[in-house]
């Protein structure tokens, strides 16, 4: 199934490392970070789910659920998962979905069979708390993801959401943002009382703090 951004992410049932879970009601209100891997036991996979419970704090300050998945079992998980924590320093507290019938990679579209028949491609799904997708990211197995990357996307997504704003190329929290072509220049008086500047009818930026 092909999945797009505004479509409401599939709900399932599925066995985790943290227990069964059906999936909305265990995002409740909050956004999801659901990522693909290959394999368990395996080097590019190790590092990224020990660099996302490394980041366990930023993830929580964005209220962001992470939710990890391979094609293996939830016992193979949790022996992997203790060599995660022993080589990348960290503690996994984040569940890992157990697909071992690749029910949930086929219904996120997440094999790809020129790179793999049976193994996910590194998949991103994320997840807002009305459970809609907002962004997608597709890698090839051999590209670990750049986690800076993703928790970036989340805070402009975020910040757009508040602000009714777009942000600019290569934009980092803090940085001035775009108020989008849809605003005239008189509600952006209004919504902008800090002010913007014009750099062409069409370009136009200001702050939100
Ligand atoms: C890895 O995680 O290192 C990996 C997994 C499958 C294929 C290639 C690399």
């Amino acid at each position: 199934m092909t999945l797009r951004i505004g479509d409401t992410a599939p709900d399932f049932d599925v066995p985790t490392t943290q227990g069964d879970i059906s999936f909305h009601d265990w995002m409740g209100d909050n956004w999801c970070f659901f990522f693909s891997h290959p394999a368990d036991f395996t080097p590019v996979c190790t590092t990224e789910m020990g660099r996302t419970a490394q980041l366990s704090a930023e993830f929580k300050d964005r209220n962001v659920k992470p939710l990890g998945l391979s094609t293996d079992g939830v016992q193979e998980h949790l022996e992997w998962i203790k060599d995660v924590d022993d080589t990348q320093n960290t503690q996994v507290d984040f569940p890992i979905v157990a697909d071992s019938d690749k029910k949930i990679a086929e219904l996120y579209d997440m094999i790809h069979p020129n790179e793999s028949d049976t193994a996910a491609v590194r998949s991103v799904f994320i997840i807002d708390p009305d459970k809609k997708i907002r962004l997608t990211m597709t890698y090839p197995m051999s590209v670990g993801r750049n986690f800076d990357e993703i928790l970036r996307a989340i805070d402009a997504l975020q910040a757009g959401d508040t602000n009714g704003i777009a942000t600019p190329a290569d934009w980092s929290k803090g940085e001035k943002v775009i108020i989008p072509p849809s605003v005239s220049n008189e509600d952006a008086k209004q919504k902008f009382p800090q002010g913007f500047e014009e750099v062409r009818p069409y370009l136009r930026y200001t702050n939100i703090g």
